[in-house]
C-alpha cells in the first residue's frame, strides 16, 4: 500500500498527555534490549535522542546505562516539558539536556556522541531524509547509530488487523494512532533507499511483526 503521512509533531498537550499515558512499557524496553545486543557494552559517554518525545525510552536507556549522560531533541514543547518531568521523577535529570529544535536544525548541539539514537521519529516525518542527512551532519565518525520505527504492513486491512490482535482493548484515540502510524511508517526498500541518498552504509534489519532496526558505526 502507499504510506499515508501522519501530521509530524505532536504539539498539543492533551495528545502528548494522552501519548504519554499509553503503555508502551513492552515495546520500549525490548527496544532497549535490542540496542543492548547490537551494542554489546556499556556507553560512558553522551548519547543523543532525535524526538526523544515524552522521554519513555530514553528513561530506560538512563537507567540501563547509568554512567551515559543524555541530550533529547524534540520538536515540540509540550513533549519535552514532559520529558523533564519525568526525569525530575527518576531523579535522572542531572544527566538530560533537552533542546527544543525541529529537525532539520542548527540548534542540535555538535558533541562527541558515542550514540545517536531515534525511536519512532521516522514514520513521522514528511521528509524522512531529514532525519538521515541529520546522523550524517552530527553523528562524529565512530559513534554507533540506532534507529527504531515501526514498518508499514502490505495493506490497510493488514494494519488494522494487527491493530486489532496487539491492541485490542487500547482507548479508540489510541488503536487510531497506531493504525495511523502503521500506514506512514517505511518499508525495509525504502529505508536502504533513504540510506543511500544520505551516504550511510547502516544495517536495515527487521525485526517482528511490525518493527524495524537501523545500526551500525558511522563511517
Ligand atoms: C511518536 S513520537 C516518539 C517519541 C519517543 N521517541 C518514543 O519513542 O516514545 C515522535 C516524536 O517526534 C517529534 N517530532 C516529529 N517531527 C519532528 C521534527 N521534525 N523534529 C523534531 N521532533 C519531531 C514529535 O513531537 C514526537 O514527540
Amino acid at each position: 500500500m502507499q504510506r499515508i503521512p501522519e501530521p509530524e509533531l505532536m504539539e498539543d498537550m492533551a495528545q502528548a498527555e494522552a501519548y504519554d499515558r499509553a503503555d508502551f512499557s513492552a515495546a520500549h524496553s525490548a527496544r532497549v534490549e535490542l540496542f543492548a545486543a547490537r551494542y554489546g557494552r556499556e556507553i560512558t559517554g553522551s548519547v543523543l535522542d532525535l524526538g526523544c518525545g515524552s522521554g519513555d525510552i530514553l528513561e530506560r536507556f538512563a537507567k540501563k546505562y547509568p554512567q551515559a549522560q543524555f541530550v533529547g531533541v524534540d520538536g515540540s514543547f509540550a513533549m519535552l516539558e514532559l520529558s523533564r518531568r519525568r526525569m525530575m521523577r527518576a531523579e535522572i535529570s542531572e544527566r538530560m539536556d533537552f533542546i527544543e529544535a525541529l529537525i532539520p536544525s542548527k540548534d542540535i548541539p555538535l558533541e562527541d556522541y558515542e550514540v545517536v539514537m531515534s525511536h519512532s521519529l521516522l514514520h513521522q516525518l514528511h521528509h524522512p531524509e531529514v532525519l538521515w542527512q541529520t546522523i550524517a551532519d552530527v553523528a562524529p565518525k565512530g559513534s554507533f547509530i540506532f534507529v527504531g520505527d515501526l514498518r508499514r504492513p502490505e495493506s490497510a486491512a493488514d494494519a488494522q488487523a494487527i491493530v486489532d490482535r496487539l491492541s485490542p482493548n487500547e482507548p479508540a484515540v489510541l488503536r487510531t494512532d497506531f493504525f495511523n502510524s502503521l500506514c506512514a511508517a517505511f518499508t525495509k526498500e525504502e529505508i536502504e533507499a533513504q540510506l543511500k541518498d544520505a551516504g550511510l552504509m547502516l544495517t536495515v534489519e527487521e525485526v517482528g511483526e511490525i518493527h524495524i532496526l537501523v545500526y551500525g558505526v558511522k563511517r
